[in-house]
């Protein structure tokens, strides 16, 4: 099966060397990539900035950096792909008005006007091909089981894995991971704290049971 999944923060720019993000460093995301790998599908990795190295046997890799290039990238691409994972911590809000220098201080302060991004999951769960898994996920802190239901029904997803990042272990840079999996269908599956290699192959088994 064709997989693409996203992976990173996204960085969106105030001005020509500065720029909004956020703690994703990609672990997730990687890990998710090269399990579907490891399992002989083949796999696109789009990627926002990161420090890990690209994994060996991928069908493509595209690097971008902001959440437009994010969304051009996936959308160019999903139409054939028999599974999307999103992972990527994409930004939710841009700097409304990027300036193409530097900015000079002044005495004051400085306000920043931001716009939403497009919601990429969302756009993607509006043009569902039919047979196509899609899977986000959500990271949380509290009434997480709540909120996550929430979004895979808003986002007409097939499957929404829920991070509780309140829990030891299981923050943006940790190396492990507990994740729970709800299906649209209601049912829910709990991964516990374990590497996040080892969550990212017991999550493609719960995805994607049957053999190819
Ligand atoms: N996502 C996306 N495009 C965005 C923002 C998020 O595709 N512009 C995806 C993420 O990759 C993830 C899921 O949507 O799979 C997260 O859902 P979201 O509702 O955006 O979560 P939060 O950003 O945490 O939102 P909130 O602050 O409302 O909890």
């Amino acid at each position: 099966m064709k997989i693409l999944v996203t992976a990173g923060p996204t960085r969106e720019a105030i001005d020509a060397v500065r720029f909004l993000s956020n703690k994703s460093t990609g672990k997730m995301g990687y890990a998710v990539a090269k399990a579907a790998a490891e399992a002989g599908h083949d796999v696109i990795l789009v990627s926002g900035p990161v420090a890990l190295t690209q994994s060996d046997g991928l069908l493509e890799f595209v690097p971008v950096v902001s959440a437009a290039d994010m969304a051009e990238a996936v959308k160019l691409r999903a139409p054939d792909c028999g599974m999307i994972v999103m992972c990527a911590a994409v930004a939710d809000y841009t700097p409304a008005h990027p300036v193409d220098r530097k900015l000079k201080k002044t005495g004051g302060n400085l306000t920043l006007e931001l716009k939403r991004t497009e919601d990429i999951l969302k756009t993607l769960g509006q043009q569902k091909k039919p047979g196509q898994i899609l899977v986000g996920f959500a990271a949380e802190t509290d009434d997480v089981e709540a909120y996550a239901r929430g979004k895979l029904a808003a986002k007409n997803l097939d499957w929404i894995a829920a991070n509780d990042v309140s829990r030891p272990g299981c923050g943006f840079a940790a190396d492990t991971n507990a994740l729970t999996l709800y299906a649209a269908d209601g049912r829910k599956f709990e991964l516990p704290l374990q590497g996040k290699d080892e969550v990212a192959r017991r999550m493609l088994e719960i995805l994607l049971p049957s053999p190819r």
